[in-house]
């Protein structure tokens, strides 16, 4: 069976920055993938090289068999990947409604405004935005903006879907708000990408945990395995953290 995704030996710079190094990963439908790594270890950069909004120097990206590098973010959002923004930015004049329709129209699956509004409405729907649909996204809280980032997402209908920190900066109550949303999205079907720093929504949400360091792939396996492996502890998750899961390292 063919990947959902697949990226070989891709590397993108900014300047003297090797943000992403020769990572080479696969994704398979159905999965939920947990992204992880300090700060900028090159996270978000794989995100938009995915996407094409900083496409790859270096190597291959296939998205169900075809190559996708090289494409313009449009034509990618149009193949089935959809993704949210790190930082929120809404077009802040615009209603809530509006702002899920250009997603809509954005990856141009939809023939026609009419049909673009029924789906940005079944989205609103489903996040429970659907009373502030014609509001100015501008009168939105962080939490409602990450909550649009996902109904515009989702409007495009994607096959996998790229989350980059939706959770960062909402207190608790929104976080388990928006697992359990991430939960039902994951339940249709759609493969997810979840960059997070909440190790504990890592933990609990993901099959698979890839890590990033200095824009390398260092680990990429189930959860149980990545706190357990003394590379991604030295990294990233620290010996407090391992410790706490009963990890012994010399
Ligand atoms: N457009 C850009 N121009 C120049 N440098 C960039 C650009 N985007 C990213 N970088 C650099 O690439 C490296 C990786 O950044 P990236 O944003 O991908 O990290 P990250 O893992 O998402 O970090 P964080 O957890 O802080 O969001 C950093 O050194 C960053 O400064
Ligand atoms: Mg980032």
């Amino acid at each position: 069976m063919t990947s959902l995704l697949e990226l070989k030996n891709v590397s993108r710079s900014f300047g003297g920055i090797h943000a992403v190094r020769d990572v080479s990963l696969t994704l398979e439908q159905g999965k939920i993938i947990g992204l992880i790594g300090p700060n900028g270890a090159g996270k978000s950069t794989l995100v938009n090289v995915i996407t094409g909004v900083h496409p790859p120097q270096q190597g291959e990206i296939l998205f169900r068999g075809q190559h996708i590098e090289g494409l313009k973010p449009y034509q990618v959002a149009s193949k089935g990947i959809a993704r949210t923004f790190q930082v929120v930015q809404p077009f802040p004049e615009m209603t809530v409604l509006e702002n899920v329709m250009a997603g809509a129209l954005f990856a141009a699956r939809k023939q026609s405004l009419h049909q673009a509004k029924d789906s940005a409405m079944a989205q609103l729907e489903f996040t429970g935005l659907a009373s502030y649909a014609n509001r100015p996204a501008s009168e939105l809280t962080l939490a409602f903006r990450k909550k649009l980032e996902l109904a515009k997402s989702l409007a495009m209908e994607p096959k996998l879907l790229l989350l980059d920190e939706v959770n960062a900066g909402l207190n608790s109550a929104e976080v388990n708000q928006a697992l359990e949303l991430i939960r039902g999205i994951a339940k249709q079907g759609v493969t997810i990408v979840i960059i997070e720093h909440l190790l504990k929504v890592v933990f609990t949400l993901c099959d698979q945990i890839a890590v990033l360091h200095q824009g390398q792939l260092i680990a990429n396996d189930t959860p149980k395995k990545i706190v357990e492996d003394p590379q991604v502890v030295s990294a990233y998750l620290g010996a407090r953290f391992a410790e706490k899961h009963g990890v012994v390292h010399e």
